[in-house]
């Protein structure tokens, strides 16, 4: 089943002569683990808060189980944000650094939910076990925990709402390599466990290629090649994906 269809999508920001996106269509079926890489400044964050509605975008389409997200009054759009979730690269920005970690849960099931203080509580314990962290981080701050233990905030973050489709904007870019490992691993965990589907943003194609199904190639604004991740490592068609393979192996060398 197809979930999430953008179609055509374009947005150019104020004062910038290109587009930052210039017509692209993107296919995931439920269940996918769908790759997006490309270099630096490619476009590929302004698609994941396109299609999440967080900016507004000149030219496109958004269907998500054959609806448009783009579209929708704000009300319905609100409903349907529940299953769409994002994980964001930084998490030290993307928390809010006064308030505690059991807050910062606890506020997704005050705005979502109409739910008692104690079906809260277990509620939100229950999300940071998810992600392997327990009651002890209830109550400390954002800056008291390592760089690995807020991403996984972050990812509690966007469980909570039992969401079905989770944007994952480079959620291990700004980490060490070896809790970059355990990340993924719980991110794919989690993805089988509950069925979820991805979209997996990336500039590393290694990465990219350990966890994805399909992947896009991206370069100013378009894609240059749409492919089965084994496709794209076997034989890459484009110049672009060769070189950026290429870069990807001197990396990992
Ligand atoms: N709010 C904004 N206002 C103006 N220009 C923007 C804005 N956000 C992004 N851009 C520009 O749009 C282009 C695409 O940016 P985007 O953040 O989508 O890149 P990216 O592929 O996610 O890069 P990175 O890998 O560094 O995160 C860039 O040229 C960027 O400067
Ligand atoms: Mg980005």
């Amino acid at each position: 089943m197809e979930l999430l269809k953008v179609k055509n999508l374009k947005k150019i920001f104020p004062k910038h002569k290109v587009a930052a996106v210039d017509g692209v269509d993107i296919s995931i079926s439920k269940g996918e683990i769908y790759g997006l890489v490309g270099e630096s400044g490619c476009g590929k964050s302004t698609i994941a808060r396109a299609i999440l509605r967080l900016i507004e975008v000149q030219e496109g389409s958004v269907l998500y189980k054959e609806q448009d997200l783009l579209k929708m009054p704000y009300r319905k759009m609100r409903a349907f944000r529940k299953s769409l979730q994002m994980i964001f690269q930084d998490p030290h920005t993307s928390l809010d650094p006064r308030v505690k970690i059991g807050e910062i849960i606890e506020e997704v099931f005050i705005i979502h939910d109409n739910l008692s203080q104690q079906e809260r509580r277990n509620k939100t314990l229950e999300t940071l076990e998810m992600v392997g962290l327990g009651e002890a981080y209830l109550g400390r701050l954002p800056s008291e925990l390592s760089g690995g233990e807020r991403q996984r905030v972050g990812i509690a973050r966007a469980l909570a709402t039992d969401p079905e489709f989770i944007i994952c904007d480079e959620p291990v870019s700004s980490l060490d390599i070896s809790v970059q490992a355990q990340i993924l691993n719980l991110l794919m965990d989690l993805q089988k466990r509950k069925n979820l589907t991805y979209l997996f943003i990336s500039h590393d194609l290694g990465v990219v290629g350990s966890i994805c199904d399909r992947v896009s190639v991206m370069r100013k604004g378009r894609f240059v090649e749409t492919a089965p991740c084994e496709e794209i490592f076997a034989s890459p068609k484009h110049e672009y994906t060769k070189t950026l393979l290429n870069a990807s192996r001197l990396h990992f060398r």
